[in-house]
């Protein structure tokens, strides 16, 4: 079973999905590794009650950029991890580090890509109006949020919406998808395959990654 290393920066409830999954023999991927950029975020201590080794990895520990990428690329290799999963990872990835990683690192992204990518993706999709955002899992390459998708979930947007009820719904979708998605690429039933995911069974496909849904016509 592939190693699986999550990076994350904060409450890490997609993390906890992810080790629920892997307990519930739903993901076919091992838990690691846990590596934080923030000292204290909430999600280390949820990796230590599944008994999964932490680390932190902050930038303002390291002289350069270039250091801190070395770090988390040893940490990785320390671990004998396969599979990379960023999880409310909100930092950029060093080139050197998604090179390395290319088709075995994938994000999970709040809303449906390629609409509203970087940072508060649900600040956007509510001042945009959108009346469907949702969330995507992507392979990771070196543009923000650009990557070839590998699944999508549509979430309803309701007009009383706040940024948090939104975001709960929302989280709702990720927590049940990135777990399904991640499995399918630990069993390699999906892989990256130049600017696309390729996938083994076109059912699979059509579960995973659904036709993102059409604008409204004025
Ligand atoms: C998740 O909703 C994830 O999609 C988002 O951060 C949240 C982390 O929550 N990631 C991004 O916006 C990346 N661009 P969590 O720490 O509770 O899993």
């Amino acid at each position: 079973m592939p190693r699986l290393a999550v990076l994350i920066s904060g409450r890490g409830t997609n993390l906890q999905a992810l080790l629920d999954a892997h307990a519930a023999g739903r993901l076919a991927a091992q838990p690691a590794l846990v590596v934080s950029d923030v000292p204290g975020a909430a999600g280390l201590a949820r990796a230590a009650a599944a008994r999964v080794p932490t680390q932190v990895v902050a930038p303002a520990d390291h002289p350069s950029r270039r250091a801190w990428c070395a770090a988390l690329l040893a940490a990785l290799d320390a671990h004998a991890v396969d599979l990379v999963a960023l999880a409310g990872f909100m930092r950029i990835l060093p080139r050197a580090f998604i090179a390395r990683w290319r088709g075995r690192l994938v994000n999970v992204h709040p809303s449906l890509l390629p609409a509203f990518p970087g940072r508060d993706a649900i600040g956007q999709a509510l001042a945009a109006g959108a009346p469907v955002t949702g969330c995507t899992v992507h392979f990771v390459d070196e543009g923000v949020d650009t990557g070839p998708a590998i699944a999508r979930r549509a979430v309803p947007v309701h007009p009383a919406d706040t940024p948090d009820s939104l975001g709960q719904r929302i989280q709702t979708a990720e927590h049940a998808l990135y777990a399904r998605a991640l499995d399918a690429v630990a069993r390699g039933a999906v892989r990256l395959d130049g600017d696309h995911a390729a996938f083994a069974d076109p059912a699979l496909r059509a579960d995973l990654l659904p036709p993102l849904p059409q604008a409204p016509t004025p």
